[in-house]
This record gives structure tokens, C-alpha cells and sequence, in this order.
């Protein structure tokens, strides 16, 4: 069943005008044209090169940003034009973790503030209540109850992405999309978030979208995978075929980029193995 969905969605940036008597300009769309859903219960990777338009489509399904045009539908809503408090009776079930989730905190508010903040939002007043479902919360990312009167700057890096998971599920939403969630983190800490998002996805029946540069991961986190260049979707795979099956030469491209995890199959040793064989 689709949960959410684009249809040929676009993004322009600014319409500029350098000096008054020149037209206005526009700049190439960042998103163009994109069509991609996701389904229930599975997480969809969103891959692609730095600039390429990643974020702006997540922002632009979360109707945190506008699209120029095409059409954004949750469930069979089609909910492009919704105004605010329209949006307010679905926004919590939809919910975003930041690549650094400590620049997208409040550095004045203490985590039980930051966890508070989208419970009040959507109208669940009683502070009791809210620190209730703040804990709980806490509880199923791994951290205790100690933690809700630390500052954002008073946490690790590693508890501050799972501070920012902690308040994407507080509102118990059916949809995360995962901007990068792992690329602030260190290598342990990278399979440890990972092995966390994939628990609670079975836990609370999530469907992750799953932003990432990193295609390594997408073969053991995705069901499926879009690639995307430039504003456009250049090919969509399952996340177990990606690496047999890609067809694009970009993609290729991405995958060759990958490290190998043995030494003797690394690119590069083969490169200079063949070079220094041909000089000698
Ligand atoms: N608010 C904005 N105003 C103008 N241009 C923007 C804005 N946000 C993004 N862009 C431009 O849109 C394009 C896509 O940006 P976006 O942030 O979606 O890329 P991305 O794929 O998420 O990149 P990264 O992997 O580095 O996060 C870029 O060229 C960027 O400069
Ligand atoms: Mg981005």
C-alpha cells in the first residue's frame, strides 16, 4: 500500500535579477519532475551526489517546503495544497531525522524542552503526559530517563542523533524519512544507529525513506533504491540487486566508489598492481 507519494514533482529556486533592467533568472530545478512512493513497512533508499536534490524532495513531501509543481499524496489524500492546520492533523505521522541532528536542536532547551516541543505542537498539553511519552521515547532509542534535563551540548554526538531519533518517533508517526542520519557518526556508532533504526522500524511498524551517499548500506537497510541525479530519478532497483543489476552509468559509477572491504579487492591495489606489472 503506497503511504506517501510525489507525482512529477518540481522545485525552482529564487527567480534572481542581478541589476534591475535584466530579466530574472532562474536557477536549474534543484528536484524535476520526480515520481517515487513509498510503500508500507519498507524503507525506500534515496541515493545520489551531494546537491542533487535529496533534501529538497524530502522537504517538499513533508510540505516543509513548496513545490513549483506536481503533486505530493499521503495515503489517497492528495495533500499538496493543504494549509497549516490541515497539515496539523497528519504532521505526526511524518517525521524527519536530520543528518546532524545538534544544528536542528534549540541549544537553550534541555532534551525533555526538545521532546515536549512536537507533543505540545500537536496538542497533547499535560506535562505529565508529555513526560511520559518523553521517556518512553528515550527508553526505546537506548538512553535513560537521566538525560531529559541535559543540554543538546551536554550529550555525545551518538546520543544527540539518537535525541533526534527519540523526538521523530515521539509522536509515534508511521513515516520517518532519515536525512543522512549516519553521516555526522563514526564508524561503530554508524552500525550501532543502524542496528537501532532497524529495530525500531520492526517495533513501531515504521516505513523509512532513507537519504544516504553511502551505497554500502543500501544492499542491508533498503527493500528498494532510487538513484538520483541532478533533480531526476535515473533508476530505481531492489536494494539486494542494486549492485548486480545497476544499468546506469552513474550508478555504476557510485558503486565503483565504494571501498572494498578486502584489501586484495580494492580498486586502487588492482590499478597499481597492473601498472607496476606493465613497468617492470
Ligand atoms: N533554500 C534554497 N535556496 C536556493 N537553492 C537551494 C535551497 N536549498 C537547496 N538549494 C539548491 O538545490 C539543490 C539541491 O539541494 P539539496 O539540499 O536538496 O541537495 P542534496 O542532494 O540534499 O545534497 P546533500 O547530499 O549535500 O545534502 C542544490 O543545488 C542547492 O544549492
Ligand atoms: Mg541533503
Amino acid at each position: 500500500m503506497k503511504l506517501l507519494e510525489a507525482v512529477e514533482l518540481t522545485k525552482v529556486y529564487g527567480a534572481k535579477r542581478r541589476l534591475r533592467n535584466q530579466p530574472f533568472s532562474e536557477q536549474a530545478p534543484a528536484v524535476n519532475g520526480v515520481s517515487l512512493e513509498l510503500r508500507q513497512n519498507e524503507t525506500l533508499g534515496l541515493v545520489g551526489e551531494s546537491g542533487c536534490g535529496k533534501s529538497t524532495l524530502a522537504r517538499m513531501l513533508l510540505r516543509l517546503e513548496a513545490p513549483t509543481s506536481g503533486r505530493i499524496r499521503y495515503r489517497d489524500m492528495d495533500i499538496t495544497n493543504w494549509n497549516f492546520n490541515r497539515m496539523r492533523e497528519i504532521r505526526s505521522r511524518m517525521q524527519i531525522v536530520f543528518q546532524n541532528s545538534f544544528s536542528s536542536f534549540n541549544p537553550a532547551f534541555d532534551v525533555s524542552r526538545i521532546l515536549a516541543e512536537p507533543l505540545r505542537n500537536s496538542g497533547i498539553r499535560s506535562r505529565d503526559e508529555q513526560r511520559r511519552l518523553s521517556a518512553e521515547a528515550l527508553e526505546s532509542v537506548g538512553l535513560s530517563e537521566a538525560c531529559l534535563v541535559r543540554r543538546p551540548a551536554e550529550l555525545s554526538g551518538g546520543q544527540q542523533q539518537r535525541v533526534g531519533i527519540a523526538r521523530a518517533i515521539v509522536l509515534r508517526p508511521e513515516i520517518l524519512i532519515l536525512d543522512e542520519p549516519f553521516s555526522s557518526l563514526d564508524f561503530s556508532l554508524r552500525r550501532q544507529t543502524m542496528h537501532l533504526l532497524s529495530e525500531l522500524k520492526q517495533q513501531l511498524r515504521l516505513s523509512y525513506l532513507f537519504i544516504t551517499h553511502d551505497l554500502s548500506i543500501i544492499e542491508h537497510f533498503c527493500d528498494r533504491v532510487a538513484v538520483m541525479r541532478q533533480g531526476e530519478i535515473l533508476e530505481r532497483q531492489a536494494g539486494v540487486e542494486l549492485q548486480t543489476k545497476a544499468r546506469h552509468p552513474y550508478t555504476r559509477m557510485l558503486l565503483d566508489a565504494i571501498p572494498a572491504q578486502h584489501p586484495r579487492q580494492r580498486k586502487i591495489g588492482h590499478v597499481l598492481t597492473e601498472n607496476c606489472t606493465r613497468t617492470e
